[in-house]
């Protein structure tokens, strides 16, 4: 709960833990609302109360440390703003959710287009949608829409069709578990072995659980789901019908033991609570396993435990002792994880041998390319978001602190700079980073781009950016930056024009923080402003004029006004301006004109000459014939430099043959000089 304001309620899902089903969680609490509020009653007579409710979903800037019982807001930004405008327009008892909201949940929750509600500070409208009811939970992940075709994963599809097989035709249990990173098709997998054993002429027992991610308190979850389908049970039937219809699905067992396993069943189905004392849990295993055993005596049965990952350790432990225990029926269990189960279980269906792991790898650059075009539209954005952020808190504190560390790197980092800001020694690091690049947040880069150092990269930039925008404190954040641009300083002062990008986009970001928090200083500054210019100056050597440009200006920002150095700075800014097209006629101009007040006749020579050209170029002859002559050329006169003379070639028409612009302007000879110029104007 986030705040009281009057009559207003404000609640905020996904911080300080992000879940990857936040926008889920909120409508439904959000129809809970409504739902109890239209329910509530006084004495007997319907309560006079309404509410109006309004849902949104995107970035906050979230402060952690709020003390909301004090007032203090936890959020801010335009999501919390834009929530507040449709909890407004929403209907009485009713719920108005946005684009972002709709698109999340669109597969568990029913909605109606509503008009669009215009919010302060929004030129367009925005588009809103009223939240009906939420859609039954089961089939939601169980039935795959498929409009894509199914690529590749022939391989992995017939491991799993071999699992099957061997367990009807030798009648012994099968464990397949299919584990691999998300959105990577596990349960479309799952949906191809269903689809393959729907169409096979066999007559198949085919039941599915799945586990959820905030699965605590639900002991067993998914394998109640899975005895709710045999019987046919629904959220709705009352306490004696559940029974009733727990009691019918038991008559597969034998009578000797049916009432012993019913007494075990109703735990599972939520009929009445296992008592957990004594050998219980040993004892309804056995219950259990007898009465799945007893389905797949009747017909071939195959279990779905869907991920296995966020099961409690009961469920798994069960999954375990069914697979080794059961025997004599063709009884297949397939389960699907994400490769944090290992983390848990680094054993997990070894030493068995009718259990195997498939691991679900990346598919290769065609296949993804095929895929996404079949594909007519992607995941939105922020449900990608969401996911990577509840992955990255379901990791342990030091994995999680690692990869915010390194994300302050870049998507690329090294071992080294993480012990600059203050990692662990390089051996648990090494073995952090295995684990991390085991779980496909990292991948180890063969050939290391600096020597003596293992590089790694994030698998995907987006999870470097979400692990980014997690280190939350700005203060650590300058640090940071600035423990990094030190470690790459060191690295080796010779080469020190192939860091210079990065050393500037550190010292950039530290001062750029540093600011926010009213930490700025000098020195900080001249780091920062040599960093950018040096930067700059790397750039333009190889001619990467635009972004040479950014740097210039860059650096431009933090220099006195008074320095001596400025001038030839503006010089380099004129120059980038000039060859990337763009100008720079005020600089050069201006760089001219200081340097030859400070006496530097070479440098200001050198400007007034690029001026030259640069506002012949724009078409101001004669400026350009001024400056010609104050840039010291003794080549023909102001009038020898005609559009012709220009067309002519460098050589021939550039006052300074040899001069500096030329050297610093490799891809200019033999260019025609006109076509950028013209174009301009
Ligand atoms: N091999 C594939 N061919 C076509 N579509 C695929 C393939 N693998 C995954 N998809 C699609 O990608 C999306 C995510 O896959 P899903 O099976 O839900 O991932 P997971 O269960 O591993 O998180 C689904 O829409 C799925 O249909
Ligand atoms: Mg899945």
């Amino acid at each position: 709960m986030e705040k009281f304001i009057g009559d207003a309620v404000m609640a905020l899902f996904g911080a300080p833990v992000a879940h990857e089903d936040d926008p889920e969680r909120a409508v439904r609490a959000a129809l809970a609302i409504r739902d109890a509020i239209g329910a509530a009653d006084v004495g007997g007579r319907a309560a006079a109360l309404r509410v109006r409710i309004g849902v949104t979903t995107g970035e906050a800037l979230v402060s952690v440390d709020a003390r909301p019982e004090a007032g203090e807001g936890m959020a801010s930004g335009d999501v919390v703003n834009t929530a507040a405008r449709l909890q407004a327009a929403a209907p009485v008892n009713g719920v108005l959710v946005d684009e972002p909201t709709r698109r999340a949940t669109e597969q568990v929750i029913a909605y109606e287009a509503a008009d669009p509600v215009s919010a302060k500070g929004k030129k367009e409208p925005v588009q809103v949608w009223e939240a009906r009811s939420p859609q039954a939970r089961v089939g939601v992940d169980v039935v795959q829409s498929g409009r894509s075709p199914l690529i590749g994963r022939e391989r992995e599809l017939r491991q799993l069709l071999d699992g099957l097989a061997r367990a009807h035709q030798e009648r012994s249990p099968q464990l397949v578990t299919l584990v691999g990173v998300p959105g990577i098709g596990k349960s479309r997998l799952v949906w191809e072995l269903f689809l393959a054993v729907d169409q096979s002429q066999e007559l198949v027992r085919w039941r599915q659980g799945r586990s959820l991610p905030y699965g605590a308190g639900f002991a067993f979850w998914a394998l109640g789901e899975i005895v709710k389908a045999e019987a046919g049970i629904l959220d709705t039937d009352s306490a004696a019908e559940a029974e009733g219809k727990l009691a019918d699905a038991a008559s597969t067992v034998g009578p000797a033991e049916r009432g012993w396993v019913l007494g075990h069943l109703r735990g599972l189905v939520g009929v009445a609570v296992d008592d957990g004392r004594g050998d219980r849990r040993g004892e309804a295993f056995a219950a259990w396993r007898l009465f799945l055993e007893s389905l797949a005596d009747e017909r071939p049965l195959v279990l779905v435990f869907e991920d296995l990952h966020w099961a409690d350790e009961g469920l798994l432990d069960f999954v375990d002792y069914v697979a080794d225990r059961a025997e004599d029926v063709p009884l297949s269990v397939v389960a699907t994880a994400r490769p944090e189960l290992l983390d848990r279980r680094p054993a997990w269906g070894g030493g068995k041998l009718n259990a195997q792991t498939v691991a679900l790898p990346a598919m290769s650059e065609g296949e993804t390319a095929r895929l996404l075009a079949a594909l007519l539209d992607l995941p939105a954005p922020e449900s990608l978001q969401g996911i990577i952020a509840a992955r990255l808190d379901g990791l342990p504190a030091a994995e999680k602190e690692l990869l915010e560390n390194a994300a302050v790197v870049g998507k690329v980092f090294w071992t080294g700079a993480l012990t600059a800001v203050g990692e662990h020694d390089r051996f648990t690091l090494d073995d952090r980073l295995h684990v991390l690049a085991r779980k496909d947040f990292l991948r180890r880069v063969r050939r290391s781009t600096v020597a003596a150092e293992t590089e790694y990269a994030f698998r995907h930039v987006l999870v470097r950016d979400v692990a980014y925008g997690r280190l939350l404190p700005r203060a650590e954040r300058v640090e940071k930056h600035r423990q990094i641009a030190g470690w790459l300083e060191q690295l080796s002062a010779e080469r020190s024009e192939d860091v210079a990008e990065m050393l500037a986009y550190h010292y950039g970001s530290a001062l750029e923080y540093a600011r926010a928090i009213g930490r700025e200083t000098e020195e900080l500054r001249g780091r920062a402003r040599h960093a950018f210019a040096a930067a700059g100056d790397r750039a333009s050597a190889l001619s990467a004029f635009p972004p040479a440009v950014g740097f210039y200006r860059s650096a431009l920002e933090l220099w006195e006004r008074d320095d001596a150095a400025r001038a030839s700075l503006l010089l380099r800014l004129g120059k980038a301006l000039h060859h990337a097209g763009e100008g720079g006629e005020t600089e050069l101009a201006e760089a001219g004109e200081e340097l030859a007040r400070q006496g530097d006749r070479e440098a200001a020579a050198d400007a007034e000459t690029l001026l030259t050209w640069a506002l012949h170029e724009a078409g101001d002859q004669e400026r350009s014939e001024r400056h010609l002559a104050r840039g010291g050329c003794s080549c023909g006169g102001a009038g020898g430099l005609g559009r012709e003379g220009v067309r002519n070639g460098d050589a021939g028409g550039h006052p300074h043959g040899q001069g500096e612009v030329r050297s610093g302007d490799p891809d200019r000879p033999g260019k025609p000089r006109h076509g950028r110029g013209a174009s301009r104007r």
